[in-house]
């Protein structure tokens, strides 16, 4: 849901191809992000040697591609080979809220024809109109029909009528009549060699390079109400304490220091593993190589410092290696992701499950008058999944939510609920929103996400990371085997002191311990399932069926055809198949069902049987060696069997892969998705 990354290097020398290189690189790690139009903004002056002031603003319509294509091309007016000691690019790849795809629409957006001030946003602005209103009234003439717009313009404004402000005021200023979600960049050629970022709702992190480790581990954080000091005195804060108490200076024999702006990780590792979140509100600026974080007020109970975070994660993790898409990479990595899940957590010998990060919650949960797991799309199914499971093993009502629909509902919370967040990315709007609706009626709120430092890692008082790694394709796969782990997990952990339940645990423990190698053996059906979405690539349509267990798999694997070949395709629940869904079935609908050993078989051999009453041809997702069930369909994909509650993670991997293929040969981009985006920050 767009990504925005900015890149400010302080006394290290770099030409101006290579600060396009960091930008370009940056925006094409966060591509999955949004993908319709990209831009940056950087420092354009060749003449001055030092005082660089001009703004150039390249934007294209389309990919990260795109616009690197058009940068290439501009070779002569971007003077490639000039060398700046200081320098800001601020750079942004979009998924179009307010206004279709266009250069025009794209960050970055524009004060004025000048280029005085250039900004680039994540979020929606949701007072836009109001804002845009005023501003045309002050003789502001708009030329997108974005709503970030009215942001360049606004500071603009508020610089030419107030006097004596410095950015970062500025950027305070304007932060204070915005309404809505944002992550925020700034750029201006009033304020050469500075960069001010701010965030309320969008996530938006800053990486820290220097040669030599950060000597601070924690940044206090300024309040422009209490400080009642100048603002390059003791609110600036750098890279090392020095002797005054908040002043941190970059270090190093030349005070040398880059900085990078990025609404995630992945653009940032390959730089510097030491970052900072920023919190709602926090406004960072930069300048003399200083960064400083400010807060306009500060607010009872609230952290004064932001934590300089060491990244764990490598480079690897986020590039392609051998595979033709990041979609198929993470298919093929689920034999490690769900290892890395359960690693630390599962012992095998004396069967206990311990998540680390409720453990200390755990009395509270038992406690609890209900369970409530809320998400969106993908990680919402993974709760489908789990959900008998977790009334079987808790014996707890338990209340699977959309997030949309439970706030649209306002659904009754109370003090001794919990809730789950669950969110691969831990951004997603809809479910943060939902985290705060119920934290704010007092229920314990759990997060279980992927991605560490994340809005909904922060926002939770305790957590579950499902350790998938980074998930760069647009579809979930590998998260949603990992997210189905976890709550797994979740289970076995509130049931070990049953006496009862201690055989189920043990079969299910068990089971856990196979699944890599049962992981393995699915995956070795890619070729088959190559053939099989020969087959159907061109169908208009394709039903997946199922029950109990594998109904989740149905829902799943819908999804997944749906948003990467565009076809139609309904998840349904067999047992409603005579309520409707079955006027669908003839001979040249498609039909996948899912039928495994578990106690709904012979229900689910009924629904098998209707199908084929109707002429339909269903294709069987079953278990390895059932003959009886593999001589009654048209064609069969076998998976391992394993225990019950478990079975649905084998039988999502063939769907994922389908959907793979077909959308491979529909000759669509399997990373990037038509109107789709990874992280939707916005409701
Ligand atoms: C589908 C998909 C989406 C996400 C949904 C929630 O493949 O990826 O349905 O699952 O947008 O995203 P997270 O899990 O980041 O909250």
């Amino acid at each position: 849901m767009c990504g925005i990354f900015a890149y400010l290097n302080y006394l290290v020398p770099a030409k101006r191809e290579e600060i396009l290189r960091i930008l370009i690189k940056g925006l094409q790690r966060l591509e999955y992000r949004g993908y319709d139009s990209a831009g940056v903004a950087i420092d354009s002056s060749n003449n001055a040697e030092d005082s660089v002031s001009d703004i150039a603003i390249i934007k294209k319509r389309g990919k990260v591609k795109a616009l690197e294509e058009e940068i290439a091309a501009s070779t002569q007016s971007l003077d490639f080979d000039r060398e700046f000691n200081c320098h800001i690019g601020i750079a942004h790849t979009r998924w179009a809220t307010h206004g279709e795809p266009s250069a025009c629409n794209s960050h970055p957006q524009r004060s004025d024809p000048n280029n005085e001030f250039v900004v680039i946003h994540n979020g929606i602005i949701t007072n836009y109109k109001d804002i845009k209103t005023f501003l045309e009234k002050k003789g502001h003439v708009f030329e997108s029909e974005t709503d970030t717009e009215t942001i360049a313009k606004l500071i603009k404004h508020i610089y030419d009528t107030k006097n004596e402000v410095n950015f970062r005021q500025l950027v305070e200023a304007v932060i204070q009549q915005l309404e809505g979600a944002f992550s925020l960049v700034f750029k201006s050629k009033h304020f050469p060699g500075e960069c001010v970022a701010t965030r309320r709702g969008s996530p938006l992190l800053i990486g820290v390079k220097t040669r030599y480790k950060l000597s601070a581990d924690h940044f206090p954080v300024c309040y422009s109400k209490d400080a009642r000091h100048s603002d390059k005195s003791t609110s600036n804060l750098a890279l090392q304490r020095s002797d005054s108490t908040t002043e941190f200076q970059p270090i190093g024999p030349n005070r040398e220091v880059e900085y990078f702006f990025a609404s995630d990780a992945s653009a940032i590792i390959e730089h510097t593993n030491q970052v900072i979140y920023l919190e709602d509100d926090d406004v960072a600026a930069v300048s003399e190589g200083a960064l400083s974080i400010h807060r306009i007020k500060r607010s009872i109970d609230e952290s004064t410092v932001r934590e300089v975070i060491t990244l764990k994660m490598e480079i690897q993790q986020i590039m392609k290696g051998s595979f033709s898409s990041f979609m198929q990479k993470e298919i093929f990595e689920q034999t490690e992701s769900v290892v890395n899940t359960m690693r630390g957590r599962v012992n095998f010998e004396t069967n206990e499950v311990v998540l680390g990060g409720i453990k200390d919650y755990m009395g509270e949960i038992k406690r609890c008058r209900r369970l409530l797991f809320i998400a969106c799309g993908t990680s919402y199914h993974s709760a489908v999944a789990t959900r008998q499971l977790l009334e079987e093993l808790t014996e707890l009502p338990v209340m699977v939510e959309l997030a949309s629909d439970f706030l649209d509902r306002s659904t009754p919370v109370f003090r001794d609920d919990v809730c789950f967040f669950i969110s691969q990315s831990g951004e997603t709007a809809d479910t943060l929103m939902a985290l705060r609706y119920c934290k704010g009626r007092g229920a314990l709120i759990v997060g279980i996400t992927n991605t560490v430092g994340s809005s909904i890692c922060r926002e939770s008082h305790c957590g579950v990371h499902i350790n998938a790694g980074p998930e760069i394709g647009v579809a979930s796969t590998k998260a949603y085997t990992s997210q189905f782990i976890s709550l797994v997990m979740f289970g076995l952990m509130m049931s070990d002191d049953r006496l009862s339940m201690q055989q189920r645990r043990k079969e299910i423990i068990q089971g856990l311990q196979k699944l890599p190698e049962q992981i393995k053996e699915v995956l070795k059906t890619d070729e088959k399932i190559h053939s099989l979405s020969q087959e159907l690539y061109q169908q208009k349509s394709l039903l997946v069926m199922g029950r109990g267990y594998n109904y989740a798999t149905c829902l799943e694997g819908a999804l997944k055809i749906k948003e990467l070949t565009y076809m139609h395709s309904e998840g349904i629940l067999a047992g409603e198949l005579k309520h409707g869904p079955l006027a669908l079935v003839d001979k040249a609908m498609p039909v996948i069902m899912i039928i495994t050993r578990d106690n709904l078989y012979p229900k689910c051999m009924n629904a098998l049987q209707q199908v084929k009453a109707r002429h339909g041809r269903p294709i069987v997702v079953c278990n390895k060696g059932d003959a009886e069930t593999q001589s009654h369909a048209y064609k069969i994909v076998d998976v391992p069997y394993t225990v019950d509650c478990l079975q649905g993670i084998l039988t999502v991997i063939p769907m994922q892969l389908l959907s793979f293929h077909i959308a491979v040969l529909r000759g669509y981009d399997v990373d990037c998705p038509r109107n789709l985006a990874k992280s939707v920050t916005v409701e």
